[in-house]
């Protein structure tokens, strides 16, 4: 293969990459951003342990105590670089009715013009803008390498900690590129920390820049990154991809791309369910895909992983929805995880992990809040996310928080125990229900049973949750977060609705069931300001309700907003939980609704463009149902 020179670097594409619009593009790309040297991924468990090494010696990463964590790192951002930031992040569609009213918009040519091209008099951001770094060419799949439902990405970034991260989270390397071949498809990723070096000048362990730009194309099916090196702004399979891009896609051909983990739960006579459920960022997603249930009254029942944070959901031929996980590791939370609330996540953090922003012990170990729980109690003292000495006194006196609340690790999914056997199948698991969940302190029940295709999409739609961390923003405040989806869907919210009501019409044809749709709150509090459904494990009394309902055993009740589950229909064996308690998550509050109500109105004023008749009919009957 010869190697094109630009500007003096050689591009060295390696022999087995013989896709020639990807070496055109990278060519094109080395000329705009302007790198020192270009290094192309293969993937490999030596390439991996080396730029780890590159990792810690550049001071980004700390090698955690081999003894206590195996070969794994903890990486502290920048105190300004620690989440998603969707005020920054763009749908560039040519037309603004494309983008709809829920996602920030430019015209592309002005956009381009930004970023790319530049203005008169100015320079655009990517002109230069890997001076002095390394370009890392990063390929690979969303979703199992060759399976008709996976889709391939590049992603060019001059951060080291995007290419290991991405090892992780996606299958990376060399083999994507037989995949492709000579002329195959894939979607361009660039990614810059936008912070070019001068000959000369030292760097910084997490380089980003205050202006920042996470933007997407869906025509051309491009992403272009800016600024940040943090989670969904750089490694730009996971939001970017799976979830703008790809809902652009399945609404072009037929399918859904969701903010949804995958789980399979199996009975203890060995009939197997598969369930997607999306809940906003931070709200659990993680947590239900690991679920142990409770020792007393489940034996015999298990919960397996297929995926904990994206679905990408094809209807079949034979009537079914078929559900894959495009990616191949988790970025979770870790704040809360500990051996009561996910053992399953706990042990799959035993090693071979990336930590990014929890606290480091004294014995060169991790730490993060809700870690007291697992018996030890609160530390003497930790080096805190920012680099700071914690101490119980410190935290009492300041507040200060030894992990930050959007602290995460990244794992193979490989790693997790619970992993499904089918979590790689490329055909995926037959989905038997959808469930959609809000964090909400009030006003939404524990668990709900649409009556219909409809009347679930309506509740999905409707759908509100408290603001957590994993956005840059204000915590705590109720949003609506249509299906999860809010920052995430790539165009048109009011036709993402109705490409979901569509579906029933495509499956009723082929005479199938449809999956049944729930809605669930596992955060209601009480006077206290405490929690009252214990969540985490104690979520499988409502999951085996929900397959009860299935098999036609729970009868339920019917109240304004679903079917409810009766006190008695809960399996209760092990858990202390009256019928007060039990009314306290359920009970549906007039007042609270009559507010929930307009709540709803305003977002369907927001989303009167193309949004579905039906959807306002089924408004008007439920509020009826409820006599609000
Ligand atoms: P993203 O990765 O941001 O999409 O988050 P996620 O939806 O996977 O959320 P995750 O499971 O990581 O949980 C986020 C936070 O909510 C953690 O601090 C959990 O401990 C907490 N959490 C999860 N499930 C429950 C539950 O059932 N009850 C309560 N009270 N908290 C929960
Ligand atoms: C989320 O915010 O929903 C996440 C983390 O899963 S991030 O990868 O940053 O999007
Ligand atoms: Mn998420």
């Amino acid at each position: 293969m010869n190697s094109p020179v630009i500007q003096g670097i050689h591009l060295n594409a390696p022999s087995y990459v013989k896709n020639a619009r990807l070496i055109a593009w990278v060519a094109d790309m080395v000329a705009l951003t302007k790198p020192d040297a270009i290094y192309w991924c293969d993937g490999s468990d030596e390439e991996y342990q080396r730029l780890c090494q590159q990792l810690v010696d550049a001071g980004t990463f700390t090698k955690l105590n081999p003894a206590k964590r195996p070969n794994s790192f903890l990486a502290c951002s920048d105190p300004s670089d620690v989440a998603r930031v969707e005020d920054r992040t763009y749908i560039c569609s040519e037309n603004r009715d494309n983008a709809g009213p829920t996602n920030n918009w430019m015209a592309p040519a002005d956009m381009r013009a930004l970023l790319q091209t530049g203005k008169a008099g100015e320079k655009a951001l990517f002109d230069g803008c890997m001076k002095g770094r390394t370009m890392y060419v990063v390929p690979f799949s969303m979703g199992p390498l060759g399976s008709h439902i996976a889709h391939i990405g590049i992603e060019l970034s001059d951060s080291p900690y995007v290419a290991v991260n991405q090892r992780i989270m996606t299958r990376m390397g060399k083999a994507v590129y037989d995949v492709l071949g000579v002329n195959g498809a894939f979607v361009p990723c660039v990614h810059t920390v936008g912070a070019p070096l001068e000959a000369g000048q030292a760097d910084v362990k997490w380089p980003c820049n205050k202006t920042k730009y996470i933007v997407h194309y869906p025509e051309t099916r491009e992403i272009w990154s800016y600024g940040s090196g943090y989670g969904g702004n750089a490694l730009l399979g996971k939001k970017c991809f799976a979830l703008r891009i790809a809902s652009n896609m399945g609404r072009d051909q037929g399918w859904l791309a969701e903010h949804m983990l995958i789980l399979g739960v199996t009975n203890p006579a060995g009939k197997k369910y598969h369930v997607a459920a999306a809940f906003p960022s931070a709200c659990g997603k993680t947590n239900f895909s690991m679920l142990v249930p409770p020792e007393a009254g489940f034996a015999g029942w298990t919960v397996t992983t297929i995926g904990d944070d994206i679905a990408w959901v094809k209807p079949h031929a034979d009537g079914k929805m078929y559900a894959i996980n495009p990616e191949a590791g988790y970025f979770g939370v870790a704040p809360g995880t500990n051996m009561h609330t996910n053992p399953n996540c706990m042990r799959s953090l035993d090693k071979n992990v990336i930590f990014t922003n929890v606290a480091l012990t004294d014995d060169g170990d991790v730490w993060w809040e809700g870690m007291e729980k697992d018996g030890g109690g609160l530390p003497d003292h930790l080096i805190d996310w920012q680099g700071k000495d914690w101490t119980p006194a410190i935290a009492k006196e300041t507040g200060a928080k030894a992990a930050h609340p959007n602290s995460r690790f990244t794992v193979a999914a490989t790693n997790n125990p619970a992993l499904d056997p089918e979590w790689d199948n490329p055909n995926g698991v037959a989905i038997d229900a959808f469930i959609f969940g809000g964090r909400r302190s009030t006003t939404v029940p524990l668990v709900t049973e649409a009556r219909s295709w409809m009347e679930g999409v309506y509740m999905a739609a409707t759908m509100g949750s408290e603001t957590t961390a994993a956005a840059v923003g204000q915590m705590g405040v109720v949003r609506r977060d249509p299906f999860a989806m809010l920052p995430f869907c790539g165009y048109n919210m009011s036709d993402y609705f109705q490409h979901w009501l569509d579906m029933e019409h495509k499956l009723e044809e082929s005479g199938h069931t449809l999956p049944k749709i729930y809605c669930v709150n596992w955060f209601r509090k009480g006077d206290d300001g405490k929690f009252v459904w214990p969540g985490y494990g104690d979520n499988m009394r409502v999951l085996k309700w929900m397959i009860d309902r299935i098999e036609g055993t729970a009868k339920g009740t019917a109240t304004g907003f679903g079917v409810a589950p009766q006190y008695g229909e809960i399996n209760w064996t092990g858990l202390d939980f009256s019928q007060a308690q039990f009314d306290s998550v359920t009970s549906l509050d007039k007042d609270a609704w009559k507010q929930e109500f307009t709540l709803h109105a305003e977002l369907f004023t927001q989303l009167a463009h193309h949004l579905p008749k039906e959807l306002v009919a089924t408004k008007a009957q439920l509020e009826q149902n409820l006599a609000v």
